[in-house]
């Protein structure tokens, strides 16, 4: 099956990155890493990038904090578009995208988020469900638009909040969904980038 090339984008400790690429080397995912992106120098995900043998690089984010800086935008969509990079997902990349990245991959970003949007979008949306007493909280793959943690829904996995959970054993059980659903949500674009031979 043809493979799909596959960019990474992530500020942190990217273990939705790794299970990605543990699918992609054990071949259970028809993917092709072809670049991992970080906008902070030493987060961990640019080391498991490095692990895995993947080009990795870091993108000065500029003086903003929320976004990068137009330039720094510009600059990434010419990364990704050299590394012919089909699909870009985000994996815990905690800056808000806008035109040069949206025009550039329309309807191919995708983001995963730690709730059932569009219940609890933004920080610590674990916490959030807790906070508001949810029996079932989850996580969602989606499309990214302008706004956060916003876009079309690709794929939902529910998890019980079960009556003892802490934030911190309710996030350990979400993420152990994520990176499942995470891989399970880019096969099907893999199926589709063969299907169409592009
Ligand atoms: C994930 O929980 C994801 O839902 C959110 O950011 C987190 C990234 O975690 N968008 P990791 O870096 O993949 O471990």
């Amino acid at each position: 099956m043809k493979r799909l090339p596959i960019g990474i984008l992530g500020s942190g400790k990217g273990s939705n990155c790794r299970a990605i690429l543990e699918r992609i080397r054990s071949g259970d995912l028809a993917a092709e890493a072809r670049v991992v992106i970080s906008d902070v120098l030493d987060a961990p995900i640019l080391d498991i990038a490095r692990e895995f043998g993947v080009t990795n690089a870091y993108l000065p984010p500029g003086q903003f904090r929320t976004r990068l800086q137009p330039e720094a935008e510009e600059h990434l969509v010419k990364l990704l578009r050299e590394a012919d990079v089909h699909l870009v997902v985000l994996a815990g990349f905690m800056r808000v995208l806008h035109a040069p990245m949206l025009t550039a991959f329309p309807q191919r970003i995708i983001n995963i988020h730690p709730s059932l949007l569009p219940k609890f979008a933004g920080l610590e949306a674990w916490k959030q469900a807790l906070a508001a007493a949810e029996t079932v909280t989850g996580c969602t793959v989606h499309y990214v638009d302008e706004k956060i943690d916003h876009g079309r829904i690709i794929a939902q996995q529910e998890i019980a909040i079960l009556p003892d959970d802490t934030p911190e054993s309710l996030h350990v059980r979400i993420q152990m969904a994520e990176h499942e659903l995470y891989p399970a949500a880019i096969a099907k674009f893999c199926e589709k980038y063969a299907a169409a031979n592009l």
